[in-house]
């Protein structure tokens, strides 16, 4: 599937080898296949472990019933991406899930850009793209844990060794992977410990990274302020230029009829 066909299973020996986060990537747990990681870390690890599973790691070579944003399907082969969820158990306040995608977009891109000779810019809301398709992308599910608890999976899906018929035919010349873009060959590995290493970096800090601080990483590797976008949202259709994006206001559309407008990610569809 990559250069040479040989494609190295991920071990969680490997991927905490030397690791040294402090949060995320506590434990790492690494399954041949899963429905969903995300469902597998809301649905079973928050029960058997509870706040415990804070900054725990679960990958899964196959998805049966991979799940991207708005309903849709994430489809990857068997041993060809990355699929992983990162499970943060916070306290009482519930977290922003605009705040953690944008973290997460940060840390992806940036991993990425330090495990490889890719470059990727984020697209707002929870795209990563590269060569102008999409990479990589995010889904961020928030549910209570205790009544003064919430447990958050953060799942991230990047194409790592696919090529252009690796993709269901929607997705032709829009999809693209770490190896369709790179001139060398990608060890998956080295791009999900880099990926943990920079999420780590976000969600262990003390005090927490402000949200002006987050805003601007996101931005210095987005093309997207200013750019013209149409999006969808609340069955109605709006088109503009974007005029900012906040970890939690989401983003701010300068309309065309001249008029500013909040959107949040979670609710709105961008064309
Ligand atoms: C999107 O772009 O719509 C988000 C895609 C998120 C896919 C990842 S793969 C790992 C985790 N488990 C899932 O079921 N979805 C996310």
């Amino acid at each position: 599937m990559n250069r040479g066909d040989i494609c190295h299973r991920l071990t969680a020996a490997e991927l905490l080898d030397g690791l040294g986060t402090r949060r995320v990537g506590r434990q790492v747990i690494v399954l041949p296949e899963v429905n969903s990681t995300n469902s597998y870390a809301l649905d079973r690890l928050t029960v058997e472990q509870g706040a415990a599973a804070d900054g725990w790691a679960v990958f899964a070579e196959h998805q049966t019933g991979g799940r991207g944003r708005l309903g849709r399907s994430w489809h990857s082969p068997r041993g060809a991406g990355l699929l992983f969820t990162v499970l943060l158990c916070a306290g009482p306040d519930r977290p922003a899930p605009a705040r953690l995608v944008m973290a997460a977009a940060v840390a992806v891109a940036t991993g990425i850009e330090r495990s490889t000779l890719v470059t990727p810019v984020i697209r707002w809301p929870n795209d990563i793209h590269a060569g102008g398709k999409k990479l990589a992308g995010i889904l961020v599910e928030v549910r209570p844990l205790t009544e003064s608890r919430w447990a958050t999976a953060v799942g991230i899906g990047v194409n790592c060794l696919q090529h252009e018929g690796h993709f269901p035919p929607e997705l032709r010349g829009r999809a693209t992977s770490l190896d369709l873009e790179s001139a060398q060959p990608v060890d998956r590995t080295a791009v999900a410990r880099a990926m943990l290493r920079e999420l780590d970096v976000l969600w262990s800090a003390e005090p927490d990274v402000s949200d002006d601080d987050l805003a601007a990483a996101w931005k210095a590797r987005s093309a997207d302020l200013g750019a013209r976008v149409t999006l969808t949202a609340e069955g109605r259709t709006f088109t503009g230029r974007i005029a900012d994006v906040h970890p939690q206001a989401g983003l701010l559309l300068q309309l065309d009829t001249g008029a500013r407008r909040e959107f949040d990610p979670s609710k709105t569809t961008r064309r």
